[in-house]
């Protein structure tokens, strides 16, 4: 999960990285009282998750609280990038004399944390990379030593950072490898690291993205979502713990094992060629022990889903035999009815695998009207992709 600069900017204060005063707001008029607690500038900031706010105006200097009111005004609204500007910060003043660049990540090639620095900061750090890249440091920092003062020191060091500042620099980048494990993050960036007017280096930009996968002992961090910006079919889903993620197709896919569930995307999105284009509404891995409550519960987002046409669902038994998933299927369109949300969508049973052939008896017996069952993998997404395009 990516966090907007002002989240940020608030994880790194509560680890002690020295960042400047600021407030989000999101209408113009309460930009005026912050301006005054500052004592009259301040910067105005775009807060949205995506690069390059500067260049596309959505970062503003104001030089008086009317000023700052009209700024946030301005930016309030704009479309950066396709991100709509919903709130802005507003942050004091920086008297900057350098930018630097320094940054903390998960570097998955290599399987190790990696920390990136550089005195050619406040720009595009891919375009360093690019046209500079022994002006950017990259330093392994091992994860059960983590970034200790040597190892700050080393990358320090490493991108060349001026000597009276080395010390300073050394120490943010001690409490920035804190904020990044003690919030569980994969990067943790900050862009540009400044040295004011009276030598000060303080974080003014920075960039967070958190492991969701550490959500369990991060409860805290789901204050940091942005619900506006969730998809209300996802919200449902994750709040039913399903493994669920919105396309834009029309094909609904339920199948059991992401393996199997990824596969099925790239069939069906190929069989919708000869149809029309259909592609796949969403990724579904109902996962192993596919009871009938986790059919039901996956069958009731994908019918929910008003893009959704038909709905494929691709099984291979396992450990879970088809028979099982079929007397699921069954119970969960009983289920369903029995809540009013009666099936009225087209749906394309595909079981192979452990007990296919009971558990295609089983599907038969039912003689649901709108099940039909297709042997084939490749033929049970054409069917499907056929039906949705209808
Ligand atoms: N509080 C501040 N005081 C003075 N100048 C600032 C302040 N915040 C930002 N700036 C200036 O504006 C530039 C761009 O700001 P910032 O890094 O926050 O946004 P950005 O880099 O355009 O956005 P992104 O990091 O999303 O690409 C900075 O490099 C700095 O020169
Ligand atoms: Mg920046």
């Amino acid at each position: 999960m990516d966090l907007f600069e002002y989240q940020a900017r608030d994880l790194f204060a509560k680890h002690g990285v020295p960042v400047l005063d600021g407030d989000v707001i999101e209408t113009p008029e309460a930009a005026r009282a912050i301006a005054e607690r500052f004592g009259g500038r301040a910067v105005v900031k775009a807060q949205v998750k995506v690069g390059g706010r500067g260049k596309a105006g959505g970062v503003k200097l104001a030089a008086d609280p009317a000023d700052a009111v009209a700024k946030a005004e301005a930016i309030l609204g704009m479309d950066i990038k396709g991100h709509t500007v919903n709130k802005v910060m507003l942050a004091q003043t920086a008297d900057i004399k350098e930018e630097y660049y320094v940054s903390f990540l998960l570097d998955r090639t290599n399987r190790t944390f990696l920390a990136m620095a550089s005195v050619e900061g406040g720009v595009e750090i891919e375009v360093v990379a690019e046209e500079n890249p022994d002006a950017l440091a990259k330093i392994p920092v091992d994860a059960n030593e983590g970034c200790t003062p040597a190892k700050a020191a080393e990358i320090v060091a490493a991108a060349k950072f001026p000597a009276e500042i080395a010390d300073q620099v050394a120490d943010v980048l001690v409490k920035l490898w804190k904020v990044f494990i003690a919030e569980d993050a994969l990067l943790v960036e900050v862009n540009p690291l400044i040295k004011s007017g009276d030598g000060k280096i303080i974080a003014l930009d920075g960039k967070v993205s958190l492991d969701e996968n550490a959500e369990f002992r991060q409860p805290h961090h789901a204050e940091l979502e942005d619900k506006a910006a969730a998809n209300p079919l996802e919200a449902a889903a994750k709040a039913k713990g399903l493994n669920y993620v919105k396309l834009d197709g029309e094909v609904g896919i339920i199948g059991n094992g992401a393996g199997l569930v990824m596969s099925t995307l790239d069939v069906v999105a190929y069989a919708g060629e000869e149809h029309g284009g259909v592609k796949p509404a969403n990724f579904l891995d109902i996962g192993g022990g596919a009871s009938a409550e986790v059919m039901a519960n996956g069958l009731e987002i994908i019918l929910g889903d008003p893009d959704v046409k038909s709905v494929f669902v691709n099984v291979f038994g396992g450990i879970t035999a088809c028979d099982a998933v079929a007397n699921g299927i069954v119970q969960a369109l009983a289920l369903l009815e029995e809540k009013g949300e009666a099936v009225t969508k087209p749906l394309v049973v595909r079981l192979d695998g452990n007990n296919a052939e009971l558990g295609r008896k089983i599907l038969t017996d039912a003689n649901h009207p709108l099940v039909q069952q297709v042997d084939t993998m490749d033929g049970a997404a054409a069917r499907a992709a056929e039906l949705a395009n209808k």
